[in-house]
């Protein structure tokens, strides 16, 4: 039974991970310092798989504590690394943090844990920035990051993709599009602290009556109903893209050193079509007005996955609707703060 290091394994797309890889028959250690999760998601998971988990709190920029961490756990096989901060506006903020935890908890990583130990690597469609053409493809050029977080991904896709060679290791980096929704059984799913600053959080705790309205930031922009338009995908879908990346690893079908796969559905759709489909999904109104458009949104992005399908043979598998049903469901059974 291989072993895997999940970085960041209690938070929204990391729990999702650690239920289909134990699942897949993987063993699973978490290491998470919990600055964005809770511990009870664990026995949540635990819930769903039926079997236990093993959890370590350790900071990934604790170079004691993570070296201590790899001397105790020599027989790992891949690490997925998840832990980093994801909070757009907070990276305005407090850019010095998110170059700190992102940056240089990777390369902590990269420093404290074994060569051989391959990495799936958490990246962003945000790398790609505001492209004229679409759909996206691997091998466009990153434009100018609109944040300190979007610059965090693209600094780590380097760091990655200069030091695999040298370091002889093999990584991928999965760059997710709008990853939505929660797992089917609702035992677990995003925890956003305070307002959420996502669509779909957001249209949830509207339909459920905790925010009055959902605001459409624009409304004028050049798509067919002038909201902007993005590649949401299924939360469990992301999970199952890092199950083929640790099995093409691991199986020595990766041949280069570095490879990035786009983790999205390939279609397109906007934040009005979104509203209408969550309501006929659901059956449930979500309030909603036109507002200004927000700072830095890119207009439109969906995914090439061409390459992802042929080369990592991973392919979305869930609806869009069954995505917003999940997210609803989630909604409901989420433990409030
Ligand atoms: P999340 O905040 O729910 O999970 C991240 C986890 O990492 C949390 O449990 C947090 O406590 C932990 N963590 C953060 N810094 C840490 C550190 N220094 N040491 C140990 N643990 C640490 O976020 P998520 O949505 O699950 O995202 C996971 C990864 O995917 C992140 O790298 C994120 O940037 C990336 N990503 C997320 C999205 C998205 O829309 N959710 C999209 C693209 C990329
Ligand atoms: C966000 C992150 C991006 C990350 C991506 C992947 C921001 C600014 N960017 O982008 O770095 O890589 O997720 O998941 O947070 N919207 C509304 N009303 C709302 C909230 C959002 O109309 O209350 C619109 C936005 O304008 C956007 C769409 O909904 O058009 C999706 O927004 P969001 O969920 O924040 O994701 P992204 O902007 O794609």
């Amino acid at each position: 039974m291989p072993k895997i290091l999940v970085t960041g394994g209690l938070g929204y797309i990391g729990s999702h991970t650690c239920v289909v890889l134990q699942q897949a028959g993987y063993e699973v250690v978490v290491v998470d310092n919990l600055v964005n999760s809770k511990p009870e998601v664990a026995l949540q998971i635990e819930k769903i798989t039926q079997q236990p988990l093993a959890v370590e709190v350790v900071d990934i920029c604790d170079a004691h504590a993570l070296k201590g961490f790899f001397e105790q756990h020599s027989d790992l096989d891949g690490i997925i690394h998840f832990a980093a901060l994801k909070a757009v506006g907070e990276s305005l903020a407090q850019p010095e943090l998110y170059f700190n935890n992102n940056v240089g908890g990777m390369l902590q990583l990269l420093e404290q844990s074994p060569k051989q130990l391959p990495i799936v690597f958490s990246s962003s469609c945000t790398v790609y920035g505001q492209s004229e053409v679409l759909p996206l493809q691997e091998d466009f050029l990153f434009q100018k990051a609109e944040s300190p977080y979007g610059s965090t991904k693209q600094m780590c896709e380097d760091i990655l993709r200069f030091t695999a060679p040298k370091q002889q290791r093999k990584v991928i980096a999965l760059r997710y599009f709008n990853p939505i929704g929660a797992h089917p059984t609702a035992h677990i799913g995003e925890l956003p602290q305070g307002v959420p600053q996502n669509l779909v959080p957001y249209m949830t705790q509207t339909a459920a009556g905790k925010r009055p309205k959902l605001n459409v930031f624009g409304a004028t922009y050049n798509t067919p109903d002038g909201s902007c338009i993005r590649d949401y995908i299924h939360v469990m879908d992301v999970a199952q893209a890092h199950v083929k990346a640790i099995e093409r690893q691991l199986s020595q079908r990766q041949v280069e050193p570095y490879e990035a796969f786009n983790i999205g559905t390939g279609k397109g759709h906007s934040v009005l079509e979104l509203i209408h489909l969550f309501e006929k999904a659901t059956g449930v109104a979500v309030p909603h007005a036109i507002a200004a458009p927000r700072v830095g949104d890119v207009v439109a992005a969906y995914a090439d996955t061409q390459y992802a399908e042929t080369t990592l043979n991973w392919k979305a598998q869930y609806s869009i609707e069954q995505a917003l049903q999940d997210a609803w469901a989630w909604e409901k059974a989420a433990p409030n703060e």
